[in-house]
């Protein structure tokens, strides 16, 4: 079941609040079709809220680190924040550093979507115009969540009337012991992928390496700070876990808490997962208030500044083609 209602006001533009319910209750903001709540059943018979979030527009877009929100158009970053397509240079917003980060200084996380519905689905949609944050193109998109049972599914639709750089994410920050436990190193986490991409320090993806022996093999379940503070050059260079996972199966991770029961499975179309252990959360004050390691992100997307490396999937969209991906995340109890 799907209600709505009028949150606040964000830049002179009216905003609203999705309730999609069904066994998991899952609150949704038109501002930045951002995923404010995820409330799961538990081992006690109550609901846990799995999901860190902020509490009113101006903290959404302004402190909440993406918290939910729906990144693009191009999740992570690009390198110098440009790229060659069609033999064109594209220099786009520098928004971290010397590198374009999450879309740049006015990404989807700060777009006011457009809401309809369709059944137990909520469709969000939104226009980039050409030349927006520098991308080529005028891009239709749109995200649509889907509640049923116990599974949250998210597409992400696109077309563009130009070639141009699409690579949608959603930035959930989860705990699953709870978004106000303020600790995920316990959380037990196990990753679908022999091999993940080592960065250099402005966290660009450099070689692709495998995990064995390293702290980044989660290919057994192991919680996620068994090795988060080992003495590793990549762990050092990112303060914890900052990379991404290049996935085997279209099960990437599955996720679970012993405090709460509550076990996620992640399931993706995707070819890589960044996982990002809230290494620069900082005490914002959300819902509660929310420090380093108090959530962690796994971001499905191509892989961190594809455009310009030639190891993998480029995220181009053709003019007059249609981009669609998927990522659910299905809750069980332990
Ligand atoms: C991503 C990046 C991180 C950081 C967060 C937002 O996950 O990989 O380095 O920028 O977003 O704080």
């Amino acid at each position: 079941m799907i209600t709505h209602q009028f949150f606040e006001k964000y830049n002179g533009k009216d905003t609203y609040l999705y309730l999609l319910s069904d066994k998991i209750d899952v609150i949704v903001c038109t501002l930045g079709a951002t995923i404010l709540s995820v409330r799961v059943p538990d081992r006690f018979g109550n609901k846990t809220d799995v999901v860190l979030g902020m509490t009113n527009p101006d903290d959404i877009v302004n402190k909440g680190d993406y918290m939910g929100a729906v990144i693009g158009r191009c999740a992570n970053r690009i390198a110098d924040g440009r790229f060659t397509l069609n033999d064109v240079i594209y220099q786009l917003a520098q928004n971290n550093g010397a590198s374009h980060l999450h879309g740049g200084e006015n990404g989807f996380d700060k777009k006011v979507f457009n809401a309809s519905v369709d059944g137990n689905s909520l469709i969000l949609e939104t226009t980039s115009l050409d030349g927006d944050e520098g991308y080529p193109g005028t891009l239709k998109m749109g995200v649509k969540y889907t509640v049923h049972g116990s599974t949250l599914a998210i597409e992400y639709f696109g077309e563009s009337d130009k070639d141009t750089v699409f690579n949608p994410t959603n930035h959930l920050y989860f705990n699953l012991n709870g978004e106000e436990d303020g600790n995920i190193l316990d959380n037990v986490l196990q990753i679908n992928a022999d091999s993940y991409l080592e960065v250099d320090q402005n966290l660009i993806p450099t070689v692709k390496s495998p995990v064995a022996n390293t702290p980044f093999d989660f290919t057994q379940a192991k919680p996620i700070g068994q090795n988060i503070d080992d003495n590793d050059m990549q762990l050092r260079l990112a303060g914890g876990y900052d990379h991404n996972f290049c996935l085997e199966d279209n099960l990437a991770a599955t996720v679970y808490s012993v405090k709460s029961g509550i076990c996620m499975d992640v399931f993706t179309d995707c070819c890589g997962m960044q996982l990002y252990s809230g290494n620069f959360l900082k005490g914002q004050e959300g819902k509660s208030v929310y420090n380093k390691r108090s959530g962690f992100c796994l971001e499905t997307q191509f892989y961190p500044n594809a455009i310009n490396r030639d190891d993998c999937l480029k995220p181009i969209l053709k003019a007059g083609d249609k981009y669609h991906s998927s990522t659910q995340y299905v809750f069980t109890l332990l």
